[in-house]
């Protein structure tokens, strides 16, 4: 690559043929747990309203699912972020391509993430946001990579810790395709026969 610039979503090569693989998490499993996360929430901003600040494009189904699992008023908005690295693995540089609609000086910012990988994007999203003032500030993570770690980042709800591995589906994508299956299953190089 000569230090050629990628979107990060080469972290799969795309010179390799890859098909859906086994379920890792089925559409039954991630409902219990959005449920049990969205009660967790509930319980712990009682009498308050949260924002949920969704990071596009990944968390948009988790993030319409976790707050309907909510049991108490929460707003919703969405940022989007790029992150540049080069071939497989992402440089740390993240970009802001699109912000909040939303003021959150005063307010009680949840971030939702569909996956934790490097930390890096939720790292610089958490710093971004504390500039605005807002009353608190947590991370709600449906997916966590956690051995997957460049950058120490406290995730205050973690959906499922998952091993190194490409997932697709419920929102995650494979160079734009497989956002749509309802279940997160495992993306595998086709083998030449
Ligand atoms: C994924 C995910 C996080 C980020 C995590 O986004 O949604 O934003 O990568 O990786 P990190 O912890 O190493 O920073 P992606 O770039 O695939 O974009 P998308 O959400 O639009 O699919």
């Amino acid at each position: 690559m000569d230090g050629e610039v990628q979107p990060k979503a080469s972290r799969a090569d795309t010179t390799v043929d890859r098909r859906i693989g086994r379920i890792l998490i089925s559409r039954d499993e991630i409902a219990a747990r959005v449920a049990e996360l969205g009660e967790a929430i509930g319980r712990d901003y009682a009498g308050r309203t949260p924002v949920l600040v969704g990071v596009l494009k990944g968390a948009v189904v988790f993030t319409a699912d976790l707050l309907r699992a909510i049991p108490v008023p929460a707003a919703m908005d969405f940022m989007a972020v790029s992150s540049y690295g080069s071939g497989t693995r992402s440089s740390g540089v993240v970009r802001l391509t699109a912000d909040l609609s939303l003021s959150i000086e005063g307010r009680d910012v949840i971030i939702v993430e569909d996956v934790i990988d490097s930390g890096r994007t939720i790292s610089y999203l958490r710093r971004n946001l504390a500039t605005r003032h807002p009353r608190s500030l947590a991370l709600c993570g449906l997916l966590d990579k956690v051995s997957r770690r460049e950058v120490e980042v406290d995730v205050d709800y973690v959906g499922f810790v998952i091993p190194d591995e490409f997932v697709v589906g419920y929102g995650l994508d494979y160079d734009g395709r497989h956002r749509e299956l309802p279940d997160l299953a495992v993306l595998e190089p086709v083998t030449p026969s």
